[in-house]
This record gives C-alpha cells, sequence and structure tokens, in this order.
C-alpha cells in the first residue's frame, strides 16, 4: 500500500492505510530511543527552502534510528539555488543522491512539482498555506494513541484555521474518522472553502464558531495553530487578529478533565506558558511522537 509512493496531499491516504501507518509506529517507538538498521545505506535528502524545526530534525532523526543516512540543505544560502539553480533542478540534484527525498517550500505545490521530476518517492514536508500531510499524520497519530481510537470524538480547532496548513491537510485526514469538529476562528479566518467542501461531501459533522468558551466544554481535542503572519496579504488584518484566541489556565477551566491540548508548534503567544504544567498539555509530546511516525513512514515507502 505505501512502498514506492509520494507522499503530497493528506486526501491520498484511506483509513486503512492510516491505520497501518499508526500501527507501525507504535511499533517504531519500541526503537525511537535507540538505532536499528532496517534502513542501512539508504538515504534521505532534506530540501528546505522554508523555515524548519520540528519537521526536518524529527525526519532526519528518524532515518537515523532506522539505521539510514541523511543529506540536504536548509534555506537557499549555501547551495546553487542561490545561484538561481530551480526547484526542479535541486531535486533532480538530490534525486540522483538519495532514495527518498523531503520537501519544504513557501508555495503551495512545490512539492507535486518535486514529485513530478524526482523517481525516489518524494514527501512533502509543508508547501505554502495548504498541505502538511506528515504533521496531520502524526497530529492524528497523537490522538489515536491517546485515546485509542480516534471515531466518536469532538475535536476543537482553534486560530487561523484559513492560512494554517497543518489545519487544511488534518481536516483532510479528519475525513477518514468519525469525528465532530468546532471549527473555532474569526469568520474571515474559516477554513477555505473548497477544504469546507470537500469535508461536507466526506460526510464530516462540523459548525462553526466565533467565541471558544461557548464550546471548550464539549471537547475532547483542542488543536490550536499560531495565526499565520508570513501568510497574510494585508498586514492590518494581522494586526487586527494577532493576540486573539490565547488559551490559559482561565480558558481551560470547564474544559472535561481528560481533554488534550495540542499545537504543532512553533506557538507565539496562544498558548499561556503556565498552561504546560496542567494534565491537559500534550504538544510536546506531540512533537516527540514525530519522530515514531516519521520512522514508519519511511521505512513504508522505502523498505
Ligand atoms: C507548522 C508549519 O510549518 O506549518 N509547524 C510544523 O511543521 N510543526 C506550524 C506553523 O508554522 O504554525
Amino acid at each position: 500500500m505505501w512502498r514506492g509512493r509520494d507522499v503530497i496531499s493528506a486526501r491520498d491516504f484511506s483509513r486503512k492505510e492510516l491505520e497501518e501507518l499508526f500501527e507501525v509506529a507504535k511499533y517504531m517507538e519500541k526503537y525511537a530511543k535507540s538505532r536499528v538498521n532496517f534502513l542501512k545505506g539508504k538515504i534521505l535528502a532534506t530540501a528546505f527552502f522554508e523555515p524548519s524545526t520540528r519537521t526536518r530534525i524529527s525526519f532526519e532523526v528518524a532515518m537515523k534510528k532506522l539505521g539510514g543516512d541523511v543529506v540536504g540543505f536548509w534555506g537557499p544560502e549555501g547551495t546553487s539555488v542561490e545561484k538561481g539553480e530551480t526547484l526542479a533542478d535541486a531535486v533532480r540534484m538530490l534525486d540522483a543522491y538519495s532514495d527518498i527525498i523531503v520537501v519544504r517550500h513557501k508555495y503551495e505545490g512545490a512539492a507535486k512539482l518535486a514529485a513530478e521530476v524526482a523517481e525516489s518517492p518524494v514527501i512533502n514536508g509543508g508547501d505554502g498555506g495548504f498541505n502538511h500531510p506528515t504533521q496531520a499524520m502524526l497530529d492524528v497519530y497523537t490522538i489515536w494513541r491517546e485515546f485509542g481510537t480516534v471515531d466518536g470524538l469532538r475535536v476543537g480547532l482553534v486560530g487561523d484555521l484559513r492560512h494554517a496548513r497543518t489545519i487544511n491537510s488534518l481536516l483532510e485526514i479528519f475525513t477518514n474518522f468519525n469525528v465532530e469538529i468546532s471549527l473555532v476562528s474569526p469568520d474571515f479566518l474559516r477554513p477555505r472553502t473548497e477544504t469546507i467542501d470537500y469535508i461536507h461531501s466526506r460526510g464530516v459533522k462540523y459548525s462553526f464558531h466565533t467565541s471558544l468558551e461557548e464550546v471548550i466544554h464539549t471537547l475532547d481535542v483542542l488543536y490550536v495553530v499560531r495565526i499565520q503572519k508570513e501568510r497574510f496579504i494585508d498586514p492590518l488584518e494581522y494586526e487586527r487578529v494577532k493576540g486573539s484566541y490565547r488559551v490559559t489556565q482561565e480558558t481551560l477551566k470547564n474544559a472535561k478533565k481528560n481533554l488534550i491540548l495540542m499545537h504543532p508548534l512553533p506557538r507565539v503567544d496562544e498558548i499561556d506558558y503556565r498552561v504546560d504544567y496542567t494534565p491537559h498539555a500534550r504538544y510536546f509530546k506531540q512533537a516527540a511522537l514525530g519522530v515514531p511516525l516519521r520512522m514508519a513512514l519511511i521505512y513504508l515507502i522505502i523498505s
């Protein structure tokens, strides 16, 4: 099901495939603290044209834990991209040197373009404001590990639902499960119409809200995203919404006891630091689960 595949959009994966991925990720958790030889001799290349901390490092760590090697670059500095080399040419070179390529880019469609020119499988490590499929996989994996299931849960998504690619991919992945989604944002930061149309067509139950207080007591999972400053076309619009939807201990006072609070990170100020010490906080564990999940992904694709 997975061998040789590109991972470009979360829409491309079925429930069955995701469940297989989660089972393998759980198996990989055993090895996430050591090193195995499953992919000895294989090379993963990272082509990161946009900043990243967790995605790049967790892919690199995952490959190293599997016994493989890693090459690549982040930022155009020090590479021929600075001399004007195109994305397609840079990817062609990495393709010649490696077995699997992870691409991150500020433009939507960059990963698809890379997959078209590369023979090796290409994984989208986030391109533009629309797709970040492996983040969504690890997000749903975190929920699956926490609750033992994804079905029947009520999930709240809060913040910049329009520009956050993690939100779009997460909504797409959720269509494989029986979840009920509360979308909490200012009206103009609701998810894109095409995403809403997609989840609607797949029968997901969802509702729109502007106030988190209104829904907090109903939720099992609260997923927070930062306002994506760099993706706003109009800086005045950013000024209008920055600082809204800040989650504090006060916000959580009516939450269910076992509500888990997630965030793809980096956070700016949308979660108060004191919340880190409450039993709800799961964002650091979520980031840590990126390693076994990405081990499973790489393993399933190139072993
Ligand atoms: C996200 C991203 O880059 O889209 N970070 C991540 O990959 N964990 C989230 C963000 O930048 O807000």
